[in-house]
């Protein structure tokens, strides 16, 4: 099957499962889970992104934390097999092996619903952890100063679309290194070449460089997904993204990846 053709079955397959999903909630609007709205599922499906406010509570999050330390504290679990640690920064996957209390979140509801929403089917999701530092601040992640983030150029995960949620653990403004994200990028026509070339070849370069990135910044606007502790963000990171760099303070962030 072509390149090309493949690209739009999964486009398609999207399109059918959003609607149908919007469907069902619009008949039925207990089925629709209560961290959101239609309007919230519209934006995801049109813009590619959406924001939660007060996705999470403070006491969750203080759990979410706990489970993070006694992670890193385990003798059994080995940051060079489950994650990376960088001076200014770290990044642990896979904690829903370490945490009965992160396997069992990642079971609720609302993330059931947002793997039928996105895919069409149930795909459990990958919690990952990551923390970037300019040093001044003690913690017991990691030390020293973040020169560059992981994620730092702007880039597409994926050919097809794929579904982020990014719980901010601590605020995150301009200056701490918030994610900037291209709307609708992916259905920019400018990108479609690129698509074909990641599906032809899964190692293919997914950095957008900076001229492609400029001719699209012509006609999509580019976000900074900033907020306050507890919020959250969907994203079909599809679309062009990249971690912007740390001026000052830090930067944590719960991730599940679909
Ligand atoms: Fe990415």
């Amino acid at each position: 099957m072509s390149a090309k053709i493949h690209i739009q079955i999964n486009y398609l397959i999207t399109q059918l499962s959003n609607k149908v999903i919007i469907y069902i909630c619009k008949l039925f609007p207990f089925f629709c889970p209560k961290a959101l709205n239609i309007k919230d599922l519209y934006q995801l499906k049109n813009e590619g992104y959406v924001k939660l406010p007060r996705f999470i509570k403070e006491s969750d999050i203080a759990i979410c934390q706990k489970s993070i330390l006694n992670i890193l504290d385990d003798i059994n679990f080995d940051i060079k097999i489950n994650g990376e640690l960088k001076k200014g920064n770290i990044k642990i996957n896979s904690l829903q092996k370490f945490s009965k209390y992160l396997n069992k979140m990642r079971q609720q509801y609302f993330y059931i619903f947002m793997s039928f929403f996105f895919y069409g089917y149930l795909k459990m999701p990958n919690i990952i952890f990551t923390y970037t530092s300019d040093g001044t601040i003690k913690n017991r992640y990691v030390t020293g100063k973040c020169k560059k983030q992981i994620a730092g150029d702007p880039h597409f995960d994926n050919y097809k679309n794929y579904l982020k949620i990014m719980i901010l653990l601590g605020d995150v403004d301009v200056n701490n290194g918030p994610t900037s994200f291209v709307q609708r990028s992916a259905a920019n026509k400018k990108m479609q070449d690129s698509y074909i070339k990641n599906c032809e070849n899964k190692k293919g370069k997914k950095v957008v460089d900076k001229i492609l990135l400029r001719k699209i910044c012509i006609s999509n606007n580019v976000v900074q997904l900033t907020g306050k502790k507890g919020d959250a963000y969907l994203i079909n990171t599809k679309n062009v993204h990249w971690a912007e760099n740390l001026i000052y303070g830090n930067r944590e962030i719960l991730w599940l990846y679909f």
